[in-house]
């Protein structure tokens, strides 16, 4: 992820290949650590407007496939089609029984659909992802149907701020991925030509009895930093110990907290 908060920087631009790759090599250890990602999905999916009834539904940055499996059985007279951009991810996803009828290497950016095709368009945690927000909704306007919704989470900044501003007392480089600003979500929903039927931010904390703990959990989902500029290779002992000492000024009774903010937002392409 870049740092989406400030204007385009075109030279530190995500890498969507390294994305990819991350994400095909954690899928075997995702689901073991996804609770957060879990607790995003349902309350999006509780979102969804209620008299919905998709013929056609996408599963968007789907993951290992646990919510095609979920949307599945919610529309089970609908064709799920789940999207991701990382082949092993999708490979994991078509081995488990239930879930999407078609599984297909995509960008989010790019959607491999044809226009006016889709009635619900889930994203969960897939877009923060993205360079850029605008595309994504660009590309939900053309691939849905007049009525068609879109209803996506995300995360934003205030993300992993712990651990961030930890990092920047040890040695001031970029060791946290980069997230874009609410408002930004807000302005780029507002000129999408999709109406938002809502758009909320809401801070989900997690606690961690050590900051090892947290960073592999980071690392068993795939979403470690993938900054460009990133600092190289293995991290000193006495860096390291740095870190540790730093994290431990944000220690609360139930241990290290980590914060989300995620974004939920649900919107509806108009009929005309
Ligand atoms: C944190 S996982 C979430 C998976 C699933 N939605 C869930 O909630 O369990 C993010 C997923 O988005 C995918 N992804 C990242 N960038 C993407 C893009 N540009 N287009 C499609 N998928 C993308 C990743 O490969 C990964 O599988």
């Amino acid at each position: 992820m870049t740092d989406l908060s400030r204007p385009a920087l075109p030279g530190a631009l995500p890498d969507k290949r390294q994305v990819a790759a991350s994400f095909s090599r954690a899928a075997g250890s995702y689901d073991s650590v996804a609770a957060l990602q879990r607790a995003v999905g349902v309350s999006l999916l509780e979102q969804l407007p209620e008299d919905l009834q998709p013929s056609c539904w996408v599963d968007l940055g789907s993951g290992t496939g646990h919510f095609s499996r979920v949307l599945a059985e919610r529309y089970a007279s609908g064709n799920g089609v789940a999207v991701d951009i990382a082949e092993g991810m999708l490979r994991h996803a078509r081995g488990v029984q239930g879930g999407a009828r078609y599984h297909v290497a995509g960008d989010a950016e790019r959607l491999p659909l044809r226009n006016a095709s889709v009635d619900l368009l889930f994203s969960s945690l897939a877009v923060q992802w993205c360079s850029q927000f605008a595309s994504v909704l660009g590309e939900a306007r053309r691939v849905l149907r007049p009525g068609g919704v879109l209803a996506f989470s995300s995360l934003c900044v205030g993300t992993l701020d712990e651990l961030r501003a930890s990092w920047q007392a040890v040695d001031g480089m970029v060791h946290v991925n980069r997230f874009r600003r609410f408002e930004d979500y807000q302005q780029l929903c507002a000129a999408s030509g999709l109406e938002t039927l809502s758009l909320q931010r809401r801070a989900h904390v997690l606690h961690y009895p050590d900051v090892r703990s947290l960073t592999h959990e980071l690392k068993a989902l795939g979403a470690h930093n993938l900054n460009p500029g990133r600092p190289s290779g293995l991290t000193g002992r006495a860096r390291m110990q740095g870190l540790l000492q730093a994290y431990e000024a944000f220690r609360q009774a139930e241990g290290l907290p980590a914060t989300y903010q995620v974004v939920y937002g649900v919107m509806r392409k108009p009929l005309l």
